[in-house]
């Protein structure tokens, strides 16, 4: 199956090869503290709908059945979020609130959900660690419950990487995505085997190089999939000094053994959307509030207004 081929087809195609995915929620989020003192950073809007819904309803529509969230202390409302609330529904049907009972769809999602707690916020690696017996022995995926893959979710890739990881018989596949130059030093950058074409090998990842020792400007991007392998990499890894155990660390190993770390490039229409700092976290609602079909022409009037009234200080 290739990137153009219809959705149908790609669903299809996912669940023989990737049933399962796993939504790491349960960091603290400091960098966006006050919002995250007792409310998850995946629950947060991004214009109408909380992210962690978006990183669901991508999933689901590459496919994906069985969701795992790895969550934590304060993270119960993301498991209301997706359970029923048949009150709710009730009140809403009997004031004959149709429109506002069509918000409420979501929770129909084909998508059976799974949660288990990681009980000390040991970085990225020890999160995926604790999705071992959900994932048993086969292959499955990672995204990350705080960055978004396209304008409203709207992307095809983790479908292509599931198509790479099988055709490629790889033991990780990552999606990468181009970060200018000048701003490699907030990303995992990859290091490419040889040419960085849309698909190409990894030989390295280096946490946040400065400009000049950045081996490209390819950032690691949020969606991954993995061998049940990468749960014998990342009991390996050592603490790092703010006793983190890191997932790219893991991916390291299997570079360093030699294993097919591949990396799927993101089209510029997949452009993730990283809500884990305030900057990007403001632009993206503002993108996509944009966008919204109802409200978006309105707010870009009023927006345009603001900007007039105050232009920006250099
Ligand atoms: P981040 O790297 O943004 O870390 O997590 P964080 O702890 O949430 O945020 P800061 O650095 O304190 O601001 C990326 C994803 O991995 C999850 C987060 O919930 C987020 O979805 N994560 C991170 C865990 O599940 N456990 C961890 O120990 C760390």
């Amino acid at each position: 199956m290739h990137a153009g081929a219809d959705a149908g087809a790609a669903s299809w195609y996912i669940q023989k090869v990737i049933q399962s995915a796993v939504v790491p929620v349960a960091g603290l989020g400091t960098r966006l503290l006050p919002a995250t003192k007792s409310q998850p950073k995946e629950m947060l809007p991004v214009a109408r709908k909380p992210i962690v819904q978006y990183v669901v309803e991508e999933l689901v529509s590459n496919g994906i059945e069985q969701i795992l969230f790895v969550t934590g202390r304060s993270k119960g409302s993301i498991e209301n979020h997706f359970d029923h609330d048949p009150e709710l529904f009730q009140a809403l049907t009997q004031a004959n609130k149709q429109d506002l009972l069509r918000e409420l769809e979501f929770e129909a999602l084909k998508a059976n959900f799974f949660y288990t707690r990681q009980r000390l916020q040991r970085g990225l690696g020890d999160a995926i660690l604790c999705a071992e017996n959900f994932a048993g022995e086969k292959p499955f995926l990672v995204a990350l419950g705080d960055s978004i893959l396209g304008l409203n979710a709207v992307s095809r890739a983790v479908s292509r990487m599931a198509d790479v990881f099988d055709a490629k018989r790889a033991s990780c596949v990552i999606a990468v995505e181009e970060v200018p130059s000048e701003e490699t030093s907030h990303y995992g950058i990859v290091q490419p085997a040889s040419g960085a074409d849309d698909v190409f090998r990894i030989v390295n990842l280096v946490e946040k190089p400065a400009p000049k020792d950045a081996p490209s400007n390819l950032a690691i991007a949020g969606r991954y999939i993995f061998s049940p392998v990468i749960f014998d990499m990342i009991r390996r890894v050592q603490p790092d000094k703010r006793n983190e155990i890191q997932l790219t660390d893991a991916i390291q190993f299997m570079c360093d053994e030699g294993r097919r770390v591949l990396a799927v490039k993101l089209t510029p229409e997949e452009k993730r959307y990283d809500i884990g700092n305030f900057p990007s976290y403001f632009e993206s609602f503002v993108e996509f509030a944009l966008a919204d079909p109802l409200y978006g022409a309105d707010f870009r009037i009023a927006l345009e207004r603001l900007l007039a009234k105050t232009p920006a200080k250099v």
